[in-house]
């Protein structure tokens, strides 16, 4: 385990046996071939993740930190950048001039760049540029980041460190998770993650399984849901973003101990509206695409319900049920889409 003992981990690690690994080893690309479940609910990643989740689970918090947490494409792009922007008294200039990627580090991204990518995905130097630039961040290379820091992760709150609800604030996004599977599905492929050729309806299966990266979907949400009454906690929904954005982001206003004008807020909207932030190049990574290392867009449709032009009658149903008997042992319900 490239130097790390099992015995070190604060919580449960397993490496997922043959049976069990067959499938997504199957579905994702070829350089996936050890699959490991991590803490007490069997978070499904990567085997070349571990050092960096006990890493991240280690790190030192700041008072002044702010998390944004999701799931894998909930809208976490679309949050980092609002809730940036409001952290910063709109600092609208400042946000132009570094990307997204830069100011709001993704914590976890060094497990990408651990992954064992074939030489045909290494085309030439812009995959190395585009992994050091949206792939290297480290929770060590956090340490160093001046005060305030701003930090993305896919983590769920019990993989991140303990005292971290206590010590910094938390804006958690959910998503509908019909519409979450078909946004990663997209997203892998893009990243060749996934092959170009996989279909979607096995990636849904294997997303009701548990066994793409972060899952189990509803443990990850619950986790958060839980904490949402904590006085650093703001729990949003896309789908609230989508309908109600000025709702969203003068709650984030206020949740951060901040005031602005109306016309400062309508320059916000404007700035985070779709089709502004589609073509901003600051948080698109279009320049990524534009050189073919991302074979897809990274801000794609931005549409709610987009998942039933996705979803056959069967998927449907097994979509029903499955999210029913997740919902069972709680009062969190999805915003209808
Ligand atoms: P789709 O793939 O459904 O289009 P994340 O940032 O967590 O990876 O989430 C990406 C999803 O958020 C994508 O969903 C993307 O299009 C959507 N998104 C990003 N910015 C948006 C915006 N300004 N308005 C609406 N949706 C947005």
């Amino acid at each position: 385990m490239e130097g790390r003992n099992e015995m070190e981990f604060p919580f449960e690690y397993r490496v997922l046996d043959s049976e069990e690994s067959e499938a997504p080893c199957n579905y994702f690309n070829k350089f996936v071939t050890k699959v490991i479940r991590l803490g007490s609910k069997g978070y499904f990643f990567f085997k070349e993740f571990d050092s960096t989740a006990l890493d991240i689970y280690n790190m030192p918090l700041r008072p002044s930190d702010t998390f944004v947490v999701t799931f894998p494409r909930s809208g976490t792009t679309w949050s980092q950048e609002l809730v940036w922007l409001l952290q910063t008294n709109l600092d609208f200039e400042g946000a132009k001039a570094t990307p997204l990627v830069t100011r709001f580090p993704f914590i976890e991204s060094t497990g990408f760049w651990k992954l064992n990518f074939p030489s045909e995905y290494y085309q030439d130097d812009n995959f190395e540029k585009f992994m050091k630039e949206v792939y290297a961040t480290s929770p060590e290379m956090i340490k160093s980041l001046p005060s305030p820091r701003f930090i993305k992760t896919h983590m769920p709150l019990s993989l991140l460190p303990p005292s971290l609800l206590d010590t910094a604030k938390v804006v958690y996004v959910a998503r509908n998770p019909r519409d979450v599977a078909v946004s990663n599905y997209y997203n892998y492929k893009s990243q060749n993650i996934v092959p170009v050729d996989r279909e979607f309806k096995p990636f849904w299966k294997l997303f009701m399984e548990n066994k793409t990266l972060w899952s189990p979907y509803f443990e990850h949400v619950k986790e958060a849901w839980r904490q949402r009454n904590h006085p650093n906690m703001a729990f949003i929904f896309y789908e609230e973003l989508s309908k109600d954005l000025p709702g969203v982001a003068r709650r984030l206003a206020k949740f951060f101990g901040k005031e602005y004008s109306e016309e400062q807020f309508e320059a916000l909207y404007n700035h985070l509206k779709f089709d502004n932030f589609k073509n901003n190049k600051s948080v698109n990574m279009a320049e990524w695409q534009e050189i073919g290392v991302m074979k897809g867009p990274f801000i794609r449709k931005g549409k709610t319900g987009g998942w039933r032009d996705h979803f056959d009658e069967e998927m449907m149903q097994q979509a029903d049920r499955w999210i029913e008997e997740n919902l069972r042992d709680t009062d969190l319900h999805f915003p209808t889409a």
